[in-house]
Parts: structure tokens; sequence; C-alpha cells
């Protein structure tokens, strides 16, 4: 299809319900109303690139068969808040570094340590756990026998951590010793983590709404962060009680401060920590 320079009308309260509705039923991602200019601007420059006027027309276009689910995967790409940056929460990192410096000190490590970073973003997140968990094999001076799962619900955001390069701006948030060992200039003002951490993390999609159906491989920590906010009070508890099941005993699971208010589950207790939201599981069921 053909550029369209035609304008595109707003969208109309029962419209912006219509796709809201869509989103949520789809990502889980419940927009405000405050997010419906976002919603507008997003759709809309998606159907000017499509040569498409009217978003009933597009509405069906995206819910339609296969060509639908492909039109789709591009338009939540647009949908979703990607924000993120290298240790974005100093906190829970350091969290998540003690808990694995003591397992290791402590011998506690049967095989593999897996992570893995829900809602991964363009992979700073998991990249950060990875610089982490390679210092604490060196501090500890253990063979590195780690591995991290990233999954998120955008294709682009998966394509760009895969590649794992980042701007000057981006990488300001590493400290110096972090900068000089784990990201090299590949060429002027573009840096690529090291391939030593980039061959541990396995990107792949995964949309959280289906987190039963995901492989139920058992974690020995979660990080979950600024995801959790953009889903209803149910959903939230239904994705930390999955991710509970996905845990290994003893595992750590790690959320934004403040994203699971009130939530409790049997198998696990809140980790005293005063800036972070973390918790150990404590049962010793069958992994
Ligand atoms: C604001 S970013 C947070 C990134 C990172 N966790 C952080 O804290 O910096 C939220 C990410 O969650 C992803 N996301 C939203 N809904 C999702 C879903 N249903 N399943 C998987 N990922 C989802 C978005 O694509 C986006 O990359």
């Amino acid at each position: 299809m053909g550029w369209s320079l035609q304008s595109i009308a707003s969208l109309t309260d029962s419209q912006f319900v219509q796709w809201s509705k869509l989103l949520e039923e789809r990502t889980g991602i419940q927009l405000a109303d405050q997010h419906r200019a976002m919603l507008q601007s997003q759709v809309s420059i998606r159907m000017r690139e499509l040569g498409c006027t009217d978003y009933n027309q597009y509405f069906r276009a995206v819910t339609d068969g296969v060509q639908g689910r492909l039109e789709w995967t591009v338009l939540v790409d647009r949908l979703a808040v990607k924000e993120t940056s290298f240790f974005r929460h100093r906190p829970s990192f350091e969290l998540v570094r003690q808990y694995l410096a003591r397992r290791l000190a402590q011998g506690t490590v049967a095989d593999n340590l897996d992570l893995w970073s829900m809602g991964c973003a363009t992979g700073e997140e998991p990249y950060s756990l990875a610089m982490m968990a390679d210092t604490c094999f060196e501090q500890a001076q253990a063979e590195r026998y780690y591995g991290i799962t990233a999954t998120d619900i955008s294709m682009s955001a998966l394509s760009t951590g895969r590649r794992g390069c980042y701007s000057a701006r981006k990488i300001e948030s590493l400290s110096d010793a972090e900068r000089e060992r784990y990201v090299h200039e590949v060429e002027p003002g573009v840096y690529q983590v090291d391939v030593s951490l980039r061959e541990r993390i396995c990107f792949t999609h995964g949309n959280l709404m289906a987190i039963q159906t995901m492989p139920p491989v058992k974690q020995d920590v979660i990080f979950c962060q600024n995801l959790l906010i953009y889903f209803r009070r149910w959903l939230r508890r239904d994705i930390l009680n999955a991710c509970v099941e996905r845990l290994k005993p003893g595992g750590l699971l790690v959320v934004g401060l403040g994203e699971a208010p009130g939530w409790e589950h049997p198998k696990v207790r809140r980790v005293k920590a005063g800036q972070v939201q973390a918790y150990l599981r404590h049962d010793q069921q069958e992994q």
C-alpha cells in the first residue's frame, strides 16, 4: 500500500473503547483516558503508512486471520511503552547481587543458574543482570554457569536486545568499571555489549497473558519490573502466582516497588529490604 497524506479523524469515544479493549485482551496493557492521544497517534501513524484512513477498516484488518496477527505484531511494537535503562533500579540489582554472592559462597547452586528478565524491552535489564552475575562469578572465582532468558511482547525491542548496541547516552548509567569491562565502541558513538554476555542471553518472544502456557523452566531469579503497573490487579496476581510456580525452591522473585500491592503467596516470603520488593520461595518441594 502506498503512503497517504489524507488526514485521519480523531478517535470517537466508542472507537477508543474498542481499541483499548483489544489491546488489553491481547496484552493485558490497560489504557487510561489520558493515553488516548498516544493511542490515536500511534494507530493513525501506522494507518497512514498503510494508506488507510478509516479506524474501523484498520480494526478489521488487525483482527482478521493470519494477516491480522502479523499486522498486530507491528502495531503492538508501537503501543507498548519500552522505556528502560541499564541498572534502572540499582537497589533491586544489588539485592540480586547479594543473593547470588551468598549462594555461590554457600555452594548451594545445584547446576546451572537460571535468571529470567520478564518484559526485557530493548535488553538493558537482562544485560545488567548478566554484568552483575558475571562479576559475582568472578569474585567467587567460580566457573561461569548461568543463563538468562529475556522475554518481551515487542519484536523490535527483542531484536535491539539481540544486537546489544547502545548509544553513548544509554550507557551513561553504567559505572566506569562496567563500561570499561562490558561494552566496546563498535562505531563512533555506538557501544556493543561484550559477546561473553550476549551469548548468555536468550531473547525470545513471550506474552505474559499466556504465561501459563510458557515452558515451566524453573528459575533461580525472576526479575519483573515496570511491567505489572500496566495490568489490572487480578492479572498481576495471576502472573505473580505463575512466577512462583516457575521459581526453584529458594529462588528469588524481584518486582518493581509498589507493583504488587497486597500480594501474598503461601510458598514465598517477602525479603526484608526497604527499597526493594522481593520474595524468596521457601518451600522445598520437588523442582
Ligand atoms: C516499561 S518497559 C520495562 C522494561 C524493563 N523491565 C525495565 O524495568 O526497565 C515494559 C516492557 O514490557 C513489555 N510488555 C508489555 N506487555 C507485555 C506482555 N503482555 N507480555 C510481555 N511483555 C510485555 C513491553 O513491550 C515493554 O518492553
